[in-house]
């Protein structure tokens, strides 16, 4: 990759043409990190959670993240993706849950991670949040390389609980293990 493709890196709200590049980021991102052979969790098991038994969840996902992005207020939530060269190569998702303030999802491509795409998206998440109240954020608890990443930027690990969508649970017997990060308010006094 070439030394302007920093500057190259468009950061914009998502549109829901924007669902299939989303949802192909994240499944490529799962199925090479995820993997975690001493706690049993497979490829297969990882294929089989995304796209389930015989595919019949690759089109309900992406019908997800179709509506998800289509009724975004931009108030509650909203979807950023990171374009370069017409292309989507990652995306952040924050979003209030039950009113707390939270980044969902972020994921780079494979071939664009460190040249500063993951920093720009968790910029802008931050930047709609505003520093005001704490930002929370889970992270699968092996994934050593982003709990790095978070910590950067001044995420701490919490001692709580992480939030499990119920949704997601009912969809799945797969449960990744996940620690929970937060980003402290700065307090204006
Ligand atoms: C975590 C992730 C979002 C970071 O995005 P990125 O675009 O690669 O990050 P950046 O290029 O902005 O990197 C910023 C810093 O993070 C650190 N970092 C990022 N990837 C790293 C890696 N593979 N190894 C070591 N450090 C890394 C570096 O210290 C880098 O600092 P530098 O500017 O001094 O090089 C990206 O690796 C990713 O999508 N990973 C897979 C999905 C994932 O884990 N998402 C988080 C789930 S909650």
């Amino acid at each position: 990759m070439d030394r302007s493709f920093f500057s190259n890196i468009t950061i914009r709200r998502a549109s829901p043409q924007d669902a299939e590049a989303i949802v192909s980021i994240r499944r490529e991102a799962w199925l090479s990190i995820y993997p975690n052979p001493s706690l049993g969790i497979t490829q297969t098991d990882l294929y089989r959670h995304l796209d389930g038994e015989t595919g019949e969840l690759k089109h309900l996902t992406l019908l997800h993240w179709q509506r998800q992005i289509g009724k975004e207020d931009g108030k509650h939530s909203i979807t950023y993706v990171a374009q370069h060269d017409g292309a989507v190569i990652g995306f952040v998702a924050p979003r209030f849950i039950r009113e707390q303030r939270r980044i969902a999802t972020l994921y780079v491509t494979t071939s664009a991670r460190c040249h500063g795409v993951g920093t720009k998206l968790l910029k802008r998440a931050i930047e709609w949040f505003g520093r005001d109240q704490d930002i929370y954020l889970q992270v699968v608890a092996y994934n050593e390389v982003a709990i790095s990443f978070y910590k950067r930027f001044g995420f701490e690990l919490t001692t709580g609980k992480p939030f499990i969508d119920p949704v997601v649970q009912q969809q799945s017997e797969l449960q990744l293990p996940e620690v929970e990060m937060v980003l402290k308010a700065i307090s204006i006094v």
